[in-house]
């Protein structure tokens, strides 16, 4: 039987944190051996808010060795560069002669994106729904494994999707939803005391899976707590239970079982506390920061692997914007 088709874009900026590992990544990891994936780094998005030239190419080629470090297949699924399929920027073209002006302007993120940079309001940022909806409507995929901030983008890829279909009167692109695989989504919190681990969210918040040890220890011991537990048995405020739940994502329950002991009879030590964990994540993170330093420096391997992923999603690719280009009525001469 034919696998379903997943699509997913990854943001060509910002390195992996834990809460990246534990929320989308292990569950690509595992997805890809039930799916056909296509997993691509979306560095045509990034120029929305015009990044710098000389960091783009190193910005892609971190997130793909981190991807890679993680446990991402290339032999299984495929990973590839946005803008070495070109065909995407062509599918993008297309879709914009149908998409109108007046629903992409009620995009939410179009909304947000006019207020954190006004002085910047370019049209890929009101077309960034028609390049998602591109991405996705490429390889005719069926699923996406995205959250809920980008359901709206979705929606809109199965509206330009099903728009394409009618006007054109034929069946090309199927409808493409968001998809939550699996149910162990673990949502692991930051150590400024906020809810969520991030990298916007300020420095020291995030633990990323390239840091050294001695950076994990100083954002560790610098983790937001409170004054200590008053009763025995009490239940946790947020910024305690917070450190636990990161405690039982990278340390083992022995561990977890003997800090919570300590607090409920009110002998914690924060400062032990923090040491523990700075540690068991140290060691969680060692193999996957090794891995990066190991792959950063096999330029080879790295053209290798994007070289193949390339030509895996063309094949798909160019085959999906030769049945749009007929239906349209593109014909060469
Ligand atoms: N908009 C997505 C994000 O901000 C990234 C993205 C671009 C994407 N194209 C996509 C996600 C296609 C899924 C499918 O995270």
């Amino acid at each position: 039987m034919q696998k379903e088709i997943v699509v997913s874009g990854i943001r060509s900026t910002g390195n992996l944190h834990l809460g990246n590992y534990f929320g989308a990544i292990r569950n690509f990891i595992k997805m890809q051996h039930e799916y056909k994936c296509f997993f691509f780094i979306a560095d045509y998005h990034s120029l929305t808010t015009h990044p710098v030239p000389a960091d783009l190419h190193n910005n892609v080629k971190q997130v793909l060795v981190e991807y890679l470090a993680c446990g991402l297949d290339p032999e299984i699924s495929t990973l590839y560069v946005q803008s070495d399929l070109p065909e995407t920027a062509e599918l993008y073209l297309l879709l914009n002669m149908n998409a109108y002006v007046g629903e992409l302007e009620r995009c939410t993120s179009f909304k947000d994106k006019i207020r954190q940079q006004p002085d910047n309001i370019n049209a890929g940022l009101l077309t960034y729904p028609t390049l998602m909806a591109a991405d996705i409507l490429i390889h005719r995929a069926l699923k996406v494994p995205v959250g809920k901030d980008q359901e709206q983008h979705l929606e809109m890829a199965r509206q330009f999707g099903n728009r394409f279909n009618r006007l054109y009167q034929i069946e090309l692109f199927p409808e493409p939803y968001a998809f939550n695989y699996g149910t162990n989504l673990v949502k692991i919190p930051g150590l400024d005391g906020s809810g969520k681990m991030g990298k916007s969210e300020g420095e020291g918040n995030a633990i990323f899976l390239a840091d050294s040890p001695e950076a994990i220890r100083k954002k560790v011991m610098r983790a937001v707590t409170d004054s200590g537990p008053t009763q025995e048995n009490q239940t946790k405020p947020e910024v305690i239970e917070n450190i636990f739940t990161l405690m039982k994502a990278v340390s083992t329950d022995e561990t977890v079982r003997y800090f919570d002991e300590q607090y409920n009879g009110m002998k914690i030590r924060y400062g032990d506390l923090k040491k523990q964990l700075a540690e068991d994540m140290i060691l969680f993170t060692a193999p996957f920061r090794e891995k990066i330093l190991e792959l950063s420096k096999d330029e080879l391997f790295i053209q290798k692997i994007a070289r193949q992923g390339a030509e895996k999603a063309r094949e798909s690719g160019a085959a999906t914007v030769r049945e749009a280009r007929k239906a349209i009525g593109i014909r060469s001469f």
